[in-house]
């Protein structure tokens, strides 16, 4: 018996997908269709997939033509099913060209002509309005929203206002014209607005990526002029918290806190493991970030993680702070039955890294745990260690850019990932810090 297998998401079934499945079964007696799963296209950066795992499972199904249908769940598995199912043929679509030739040693490798003018892509972008995206930056620095706009369908970058701060003041009048020049010009932006309401006029959603002082001036204009806001975590002060609250409510609008952790899939399954007791009772949650930026939203990136693991009820925070010739900042957050800690400093001795103690058992998250794709767990004996993995490509800030889309099509004001009553409590806790 001949054996064919082809590989595919298969999102929005199309007719381009019936064509090549109908062809593929007819270069053999029996097909494997295999079905990507939704980790794997997060994984692989393919963000934005609109239908389940099994409605895409179903749609196949439904065509007649597959025999066997699989699913695709990691990087390498092709070459472990073609030898597994003792398969003849590889076909898959010609925009796949050349990519497959090293399967050429167990089967035979067809690249099937693609059929023209259609595309999951295409169909998702087709209804959906595309969004523009502009950037209010007080530094010659993008955070990484222009390279991370590019793996999100349906948004694209308008530009950049770069207002002119005098006497520690923001205004939303003419901007730094010079400064926002050299922005375009390093980030390949087209536009260099002049002032903030040119660039909320130019904008569906606006990214704040300012000093901490500045962010709600800014977020509650641009909300204020009927904008989206993902805003630089956190915000100043309590009451800038609870305003844009406010406001996201009387707007029915979208506000986001940037926090790229809150939405990679690794950390989500850290905060499962030990809200399942994997380690038992947590006792301290320790770790370490470099910083030569803000000390506070450094700080305030580690208080995320720590209540996420510890709960931000009777929690008590006190900031030491050493400044000799490097600083080197630590928060302390004390709980009854826990404590923790993180230290920040601009010196290069200081090791990133984190590590959460508990009663059974221990997590290492080595290296940036702000952006972690990986950590280790031993309980039990020293023996007994696991290792948890996800591939994530670049900050993860792609994640949060396409949940804020999915959040706008669906009206939906915060996200699933990090509540505004959960950011509103951290920047309390934080002033708790400050006050003491
Ligand atoms: N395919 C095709 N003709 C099209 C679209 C897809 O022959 N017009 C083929 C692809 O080459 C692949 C299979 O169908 O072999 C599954 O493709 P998939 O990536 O799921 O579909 P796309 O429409 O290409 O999806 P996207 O736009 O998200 O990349």
């Amino acid at each position: 018996m001949k054996k064919v297998i082809t590989y595919g998401t298969y999102d929005l079934f199309h007719e381009g997908h019936l064509r090549l499945l109908e062809r593929a079964r007819g270069l053999g007696d029996y097909l494997i269709v295999g079905v990507t799963s939704d980790n794997f296209d997060r994984e692989r950066g393919k963000l934005n997939v609109k239908d389940s795992l099994a409605a895409r499972i179903e749609a196949v199904r439904a065509t007649g033509f597959a025999d066997e249908i699989i699913v695709e769940e990691y990087l390498g598995q092709k070459l472990s099913d073609v030898i597994r199912f003792g398969v003849s043929v590889f076909a898959i679509g010609s925009d796949w060209k050349g990519k497959f030739d090293y399967l050429s040693k167990h089967c035979e490798v067809v690249y099937l002509e693609r059929t023209k003018g259609i595309s999951s892509t295409g169909l998702r972008e087709e209804g959906a309005k595309l969004l523009r995206l502009g950037i209010v930056s007080d530094s010659q620095d993008d955070g990484d929203v222009g390279a991370e706009t590019d793996f999100v369908s349906g948004l694209e970058i308008s530009g950049v206002y770069v207002p002119a701060i005098s006497g520690g003041l923001a205004g939303l009048g003419k901007g730094d014209m010079a400064a926002a020049g050299a922005f375009c010009a390093k980030y390949d932006l087209a536009a260099a607005f002049g002032t903030a309401d040119e660039l909320f006029a130019g904008s569906d959603v606006v990214y704040i990526h300012t000093r901490r002082r500045h962010r709600f001036f800014f977020a509650a204009a641009a909300l204020r002029h009927g904008c989206h806001v993902i805003c630089d975590f956190p915000l100043n002060k309590p009451e800038e918290a609870a305003g844009i609250c406010g406001l996201v409510k009387e707007k029915g609008l979208v506000f986001a806190d940037c926090v790229p952790l809150a939405y990679l899939r690794t950390f989500q399954q850290l905060i499962w493991l030990l809200q399942g007791g994997a380690i038992g009772q947590v006792l301290s949650v320790e770790c370490a970030m470099p910083t030569h930026g803000s000390f506070r939203d450094a700080e305030a990136l580690a208080a995320f993680a720590v209540t996420r693991i510890l709960g931000t009820e009777n929690a008590g925070v006190r900031r030491l702070c050493v400044c000799t010739r490097e600083r080197y900042d630590r928060v302390v957050f004390s709980y009854p039955d826990a404590v923790a800690s993180c230290s920040a400093s601009g010196s290069k001795w200081l090791k990133p890294g984190m590590t959460v103690l508990g009663s059974d058992g221990r997590v290492n998250v080595p290296g940036a745990w702000w952006n972690m794709s990986y950590f280790k767990m031993r309980t039990g004996s020293e023996d007994d260690l696991r290792r948890y993995s996800f591939n994530i490509e670049g900050p993860g800030l792609r994640y949060l850019l396409s949940e804020v889309t999915q959040m706008i099509a669906e009206r939906r004001g915060e996200s699933i990932a990090l509540s505004h009553e959960e950011a509103q409590k951290l920047v309390y806790l934080l002033e708790q810090g400050d006050l003491l």
